[in-house]
């Protein structure tokens, strides 16, 4: 795949796809062994964690369901903190092991937003997998159960996540370069 450069020049490749496969699939295992006997909730955030989330699931050996919610922030500021949403789950979450997916955890102030507002509908249980944590430029904690890959504060692109909408279909993670 790395010959082919899908990315804009200026990006680097971060995460060969073969990596990312990898990852996903222990996170898989992880969680089949963590919620055994259990069914599941998976939450994804859209849109950037609709590839992670296809993967994931597939690599997860319980019984679950799949919901999907969008937020965005207001003014396109990220740093406002002050998070709407889109649109919401289509089922309640109430008594659910719920676990929430996202693409990166950057900030934090989406995910907190969303913890926040999950945990007044009364979850069974409620954890965060992600597949990037960027912690440099974290502004409020968020604790998070499964992480694929820490990374530095770069921005990236591929595999959900995207550059003014596009690249989101790239099978591994490129990151702008120094
Ligand atoms: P946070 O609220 O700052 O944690 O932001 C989380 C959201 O910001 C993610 O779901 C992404 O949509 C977006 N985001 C943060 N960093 C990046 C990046 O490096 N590339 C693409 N999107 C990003």
């Amino acid at each position: 795949m790395s010959g082919a450069h899908l990315h804009p020049p200026e990006f680097e490749i971060l995460i060969p796809a073969d990596r990312i496969a990898a990852r996903v699939q222990e996170l898989g295992a992880q969680i089949t062994r963590d919620y055994a006997g259990k069914e599941l909730t998976l939450v994804g955030v859209l849109k950037g964690s609709l590839l992670f989330m296809a993967d994931l699931a597939r690599e997860i050996r319980l019984p679950l369901t799949c919901d999907f919610l969008r937020v965005s922030s207001y003014e396109g500021t990220k740093s406002s903190g002050v998070v709407r949403f889109d649109f919401d789950l289509t089922q309640p979450i109430k008594d659910k092991h719920v676990l929430v997916i996202e693409d990166i955890i950057d900030t934090g102030l989406t995910m907190s937003f969303l913890l926040e507002n999950f945990r007044l509908r009364q979850p069974a249980s409620l954890k965060v997998a992600t597949l990037l944590d960027k912690p440099e430029n974290r502004r409020t904690a968020v604790g998070i159960d499964y992480v694929g890959f820490t990374i530095e504060n770069r921005f990236v692109i591929g595999y959900g996540l995207d550059l003014d909408g596009k690249y989101r279909n790239l099978p591994y993670i490129a990151a702008l370069a120094r």
